[in-house]
């Protein structure tokens, strides 16, 4: 896992081991010849973004308010109106489920929306290629995302994201406003009413007042519009 912001666990818990890289080991960021660094995965994109601009580097800007981290961003192809991560991506360093240690470079790697080849493997770092922009122009890219993500979204309660997958041209939001489910309630997880296409947590939501959410929302989308909503978040049990 990177740090669980686009996941849904089970109430049930895992029976299985799950890999956090958080030691300071896979925090490192070190930067290379001309506009290029190598971070670590376990990275927090907010850190990732504030030591790039340091050193006058653009092209994070896009991922600020996104908390989570560049493993994550990397394994989900991370995005914002229509910027996504990979297109950034130099090298990936990957390590397998036997424990065999890679360097993918760009003809290896596959980014497409909210996915990426890299999820099969734990991915330990990467190289991304980046600009060189004046601080003050960096700041002011990082200040216009975090405004529009007060303007546009819910950030006063806890949420995992957006919770479905844009369909094609069509905004997963507006298909959910439409049918008119803003407020809708299962337990304490509730469509929230800034933005449709997050269930916010209310105090004390279960995992599976998420999924109950989640069913009922895909039903009405369904019915309403004809189109199948596809989950963005990942759902994690056994
Ligand atoms: N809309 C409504 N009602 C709503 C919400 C949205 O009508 O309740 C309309 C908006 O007016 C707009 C359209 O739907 O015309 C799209 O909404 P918005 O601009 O907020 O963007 P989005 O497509 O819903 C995408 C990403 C977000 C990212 C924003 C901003 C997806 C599924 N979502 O949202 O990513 O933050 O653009 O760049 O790709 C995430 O990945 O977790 C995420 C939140």
């Amino acid at each position: 896992m990177g740090s669980g912001s686009n996941l849904l666990v089970s109430d049930h818990g895992l029976k299985a081991a799950v890999v956090r890289l958080s030691s300071a080991g896979f925090r490192k960021v070190r930067f290379m010849n001309g506009s290029s660094l190598e971070a670590g995965s376990g990275v927090a994109l907010a850190r990732l973004i504030s030591a790039a601009k340091e050193r006058q580097l653009s092209g994070l800007e896009f991922l600020s308010g996104i908390p989570g981290t560049l493993g994550g961003a990397l394994a989900m192809n991370a995005g914002a109106a229509g910027e996504c991560i990979g297109g950034l991506v130099n090298t990936a360093t990957v390590m397998d489920f036997n424990g065999a240690v890679s360097v993918l470079n760009k003809k290896r790697l596959r980014f497409a929306y909210r996915r990426s080849n890299l999820s099969r493997y734990i991915i330990l770092s990467a190289t991304l290629g980046l600009k060189r922009k004046s601080k003050l122009e960096i700041t002011r890219r990082i200040n216009r995302r975090l405004d529009l993500r007060r303007r546009n979204q819910d950030l006063s309660h806890p949420s995992a994201g957006c919770i479905f997958k844009n369909p094609g041209t069509q905004a997963a939001g507006r298909l959910i406003d439409l049918c008119g489910l803003k407020g809708t309630r299962r337990g304490d997880a509730a469509v929230s009413g800034k933005h449709a296409n997050f269930i916010i947590n209310l105090g004390r939501a279960k995992a599976s007042d998420v999924l109950k959410l989640m069913a009922a929302i895909k039903r009405a989308v369904k019915a309403g519009s004809g189109v199948n909503l596809e989950s963005e978040i990942r759902i994690w049990r056994d």
